[in-house]
């Protein structure tokens, strides 16, 4: 197969939602569909695992599992689909933020007795930031929810997006009776318990089929009435306002029964974008492009703690990655070669000889690798738009154990590495200062601190609730606010400038009176 027709052949995306919207039952359905797993509960057992975060070796556990079922690869008739997992506990959104720059679409999960929640919001706002491709299954249609025009008017409204409905659901509850698929004219029957792969579908002329009432009862005058008012209302695909991230495709179904979801893989596999350009600092970086490229967006580190090992996910951008070549590591500007690098089909790891733009690759790593690290065959450039944010808890670090303070250095900095916290240095007195975007970070933190690097440490809660890149184009300027505000200035871990602001109100204040400043909200690195 040529380049071409490898990248036309793969679909890598994320499925984001609310915590409880059916993300994990959704995925394990696509996975059952996609014959990569046999029976329900793989992915379950990862889930379980999440109602315990506070639970030390639970944690420990989680982090092996979602080694395994970060990436979830499988074969769906010729095309090569990549999930990537979002880690569903809140606190690590900077995780899930992150796994969304290595996907080319989203499939947003809501559920149709909640709406549109708080996290469906904050993770739909990255998506519109990237102008990512956005897919919309509203789940659960066996339950009492919301009328599906009431759902609509909410997704619009709070999401401010286009929709365009392509099934639309008969009854719902007790008395949901199935789908109607707007695009191909067929009935598809819902049976509950049933549980099956593949429901009834009955394709009829029109909606005036007489076969319509044989099925559906009085429920035929409701479905013909709400179609005429859903063509009536609302645009017809647009494939380009789709991939612009402008309109969203809308599924129903309710994925613990299976229903929906084939039609859900069959839309999503026909309309969602194949691996698209990425922008560089060098301009755009097509994945047809001879010269192999991509990524790292996520590391896991010490998942054996006998031995120090790290694994990192590499996004492959262009190019074909081959296993027995050396790469360009731009950063560090040097040449790497990567053993056993490894590819995520289903539950299984698999060691490969190349992979394609779209595709995942665990890297083996001895400390080398950060995220938003570029791999090339030799050009030099950075790939944009894979961010860190702003923390919003901050703590100061102090050492319990001065003999231990290297193990201690060595041990936050590559946690720093992983994504799990910022470090701050402060410019006056050097002390260390870790941000997290989650208050759950601390405890992982400490807790890893002394089981991997036998350092010993307790965290002091500092005032601070923002931290801001600070940058000028006169370095003067920069360097007398710098001194001016020496005790709320710190550099991170690339000795860039931040701002420690202790309310808004100071923060908006130093804006206003330091118009030659500019305050940043997330760094690239
Ligand atoms: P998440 O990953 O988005 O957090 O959600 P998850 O799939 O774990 O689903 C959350 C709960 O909603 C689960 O119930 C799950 O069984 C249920 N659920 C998912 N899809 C549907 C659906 O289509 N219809 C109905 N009625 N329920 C659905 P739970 O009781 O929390 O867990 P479990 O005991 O079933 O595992």
């Amino acid at each position: 197969m040529s380049l071409k027709d490898q990248i036309e052949a793969r679909r890598t995306f994320a499925i984001i939602s609310h915590p409880d919207a059916g993300k994990t039952t959704l995925t394990e359905k696509l996975l059952l569909f996609g014959g990569a797993i046999r029976t329900a509960g793989a992915v379950k057992a990862k889930k379980a695992t999440r109602h315990a975060t506070s639970d030390f070796m639970e944690i420990e556990k989680q982090r092996g599992i979602s080694v395994a079922t970060s990436v979830m690869g499988f074969l769906y008739e010729d095309k090569q689909i990549n999930i990537l997992d979002t880690p569903g506990h809140a606190d690590f959104c900077e995780d899930t933020f992150r796994t969304l720059t290595a996907v080319d679409s989203a499939i947003m999960v809501l559920d149709s007795t909640k709406g549109v929640e708080k996290q469906t919001y904050k993770l739909f706002e990255v998506c519109r930031l990237r102008n990512m491709p956005v897919l919309t299954f509203i789940n659960k249609l066996d339950r009492e929810g919301k009328s599906p025009f009431e759902l609509l008017d909410e997704i619009e409204e709070k999401l401010q997006l286009e929709l365009c409905p392509l099934t639309w659901p008969i009854g719902m509850g007790k008395a949901f009776k199935g789908v109607y698929n707007l695009m191909t004219n067929e009935l598809i029957l819902f049976k509950p318990h049933a549980k099956q792969d593949h429901f009834e579908s009955v394709a009829i002329s029109d909606l005036s089929d007489p076969r319509l009432d044989a099925q559906l009862g009085h429920l035929a005058a409701t479905l013909r009435e709400e179609v005429e008012i859903v063509r009536e209302l609302y645009p017809p695909l647009s494939k380009e306002a789709y991939l612009s991230g402008h309109l969203s495709p809308v599924c129903f179904g309710s994925a613990l029964t299976n229903f929906g979801v084939k039609e859900l893989l069959d839309i999503f596999v026909d309309v969602a974008p194949a691996p698209r350009s990425r922008e560089t600092d060098l301009g755009e970086q097509k994945p047809e492009g001879s010269e192999f490229s991509g990524f790292i967006f996520k590391i896991h580190a010490n998942m054996d703690p006998k031995h120090r090992n790290r694994m990192a996910f590499l996004r492959v951008c262009s190019g074909i990655f081959d296993r027995t070549k050396r790469y360009y590591h731009v950063r560090q500007q040097k040449n790497l070669r990567f053993s056993n690098p490894t590819a995520f089909m289903a539950q299984e790891k698999t060691i490969i000889d190349e992979a394609f733009p779209g595709d995942i690759v665990g890297l083996y790593d001895t400390g080398n690798l950060q995220i938003g690290d570029a791999l090339t065959e030799g050009s030099k450039f950075m790939f944009k738009g894979i961010p860190s944010f702003s923390p919003e808890i901050f703590k100061l670090m102090v050492n319990l154990a001065p003999m231990k303070s290297k193990q201690l250095n060595k041990g936050i900095q590559q946690l720093c590495e992983e994504g799990v916290s910022q470090v701050f240095k402060k410019v006056s007195d050097h002390q260390m200062i870790v941000g997290t975007v989650g208050a759950l970070q601390f405890e992982v933190i400490a807790y890893r601190l002394t089981n991997e690097y036998g350092a010993e440490c307790r965290f002091e809660s500092l005032p601070y609730m923002k931290a801001c890149w600070i940058s000028s184009e006169d370095p003067d300027l920069l360097k007398s606010f710098v001194s001016r505000r020496m005790s709320q200035v710190a550099k991170d871990s690339s000795g860039h400038y931040v701002y420690l602001s202790e309310t808004q109100w100071s923060l908006d204040r130093e804006r206003k009176e330091n118009p030659g400043i500019t305050f940043s909200f997330t760094s690239e690195g």
